[in-house]
């Protein structure tokens, strides 16, 4: 793997984002989102369309500005894109005129400039290789498959050797079968780099086999309303392994009732919940 240093920890406090409207008015999309990530950990933001998760993630990637609170990366106040920054998008967004090659090369970004012409290329083929994509490095997007730009959009975030990974519905757009497969794959790459990732899923069978904490976003405004522990063992290298875990279902049934009561209020309270397991993992905050 190409990346050797720690990851990234995240801090969020009391962040809030409006869009501004039409003659004067304002949208509040988020208000007081608290959430720390540490060093190595991999963060879900699950909740419904509109809770603010794509606003969120794209303020601590630096591509939009906040209007309350802060964020910071290793401390820092984001200002711009994050040094050793890896995003992923859900449309994996490659530049049509470039081969799959050349695509992954533009995510060397600021580290091409310290490495040699054979080392950039070093890394970029180790990195197909690792995505499965060897064979595939002379095509261009309109002659791969969903999943195989997909694979090419997280081999562009990860060959610089992130120190954090922001994913955005990066596999939303798949067949089922693609998707697990690159569910465990992910697994498998963060786990080794030790990456920090805050990941967006719509999935919450995929939030439960990736993460270490899931936050759970309310709507209008946006906000984290329970962080949930996923207090499974690791390694989980495959999704098999956790459809006939009982704990695995419990998560997945609590988390969901925290989404559908905010869609429509009127679930009762969860059966089964799976509040912070304290001593697990530092507790992030929520929001009050
Ligand atoms: N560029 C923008 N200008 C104005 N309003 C915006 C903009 N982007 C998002 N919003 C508003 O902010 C709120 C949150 O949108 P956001 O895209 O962050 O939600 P989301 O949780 O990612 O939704 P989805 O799950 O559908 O992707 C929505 O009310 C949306 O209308
Ligand atoms: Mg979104």
């Amino acid at each position: 793997m190409t990346a050797t240093q720690p990851g990234a920890a995240i801090d969020i406090v009391a962040v809030g984002k409006l869009y501004a409207q039409r003659r004067g008015t304002a949208n509040v999309a988020l208000r007081n989102v608290n959430l720390r990530v540490q060093s190595g950990e991999f963060v879900s933001l699950v909740g419904a369309s509109g809770c603010g998760k794509t606003s969120l993630i794209r303020m601590v990637g630096g591509l939009a500005p906040y209007n309350a609170g802060s964020i910071s990366i290793d401390g820092n106040p984001v200002r711009g894109v994050p040094k050793r920054l890896g995003f992923v998008f859900q449309d994996a967004a490659l530049m049509p005129w470039k081969t799959v090659r050349d695509n992954v090369t533009m995510g060397l970004n600021e580290i091409a400039k310290t490495l040699s012409k054979q080392e950039s290329r070093a890394k970029v083929a180790e990195q197909l290789e690792l995505v499965g994509l060897t064979k595939y490095a002379d095509y261009y997007p309109r002659q791969l498959s969903g999943g195989m730009k997909q694979r090419a959009g997280l081999a562009r975030a990860l060959v610089s050797g992130p120190s954090l990974l922001l994913m955005d519905e990066p596999f939303g757009a798949l067949d089922a079968f693609t998707r697990l497969r690159l569910q465990e794959e992910l697994a498998l790459i963060v786990s080794k780099a030790n990456t920090t990732t805050l990941f967006v899923t719509h999935d919450v069978d995929e939030a439960v086999f990736l993460s270490d904490r899931i936050a759970v976003m309310s709507a209008s405004p946006g906000t984290v309303k329970e962080i949930v522990s996923v207090d499974l063992p690791r390694p989980r290298l495959r999704r098999q392994g956790l459809l006939d875990n009982r704990r695995a279902a419990e998560l997945r049934d609590h988390v969901l009732r925290l989404v559908m009561e905010d869609q429509d209020g009127k679930l009762g309270p969860s059966t089964a919940a799976a509040p912070e397991q304290p001593g697990m993992l530092d507790a992030g905050a929520t929001a009050s």
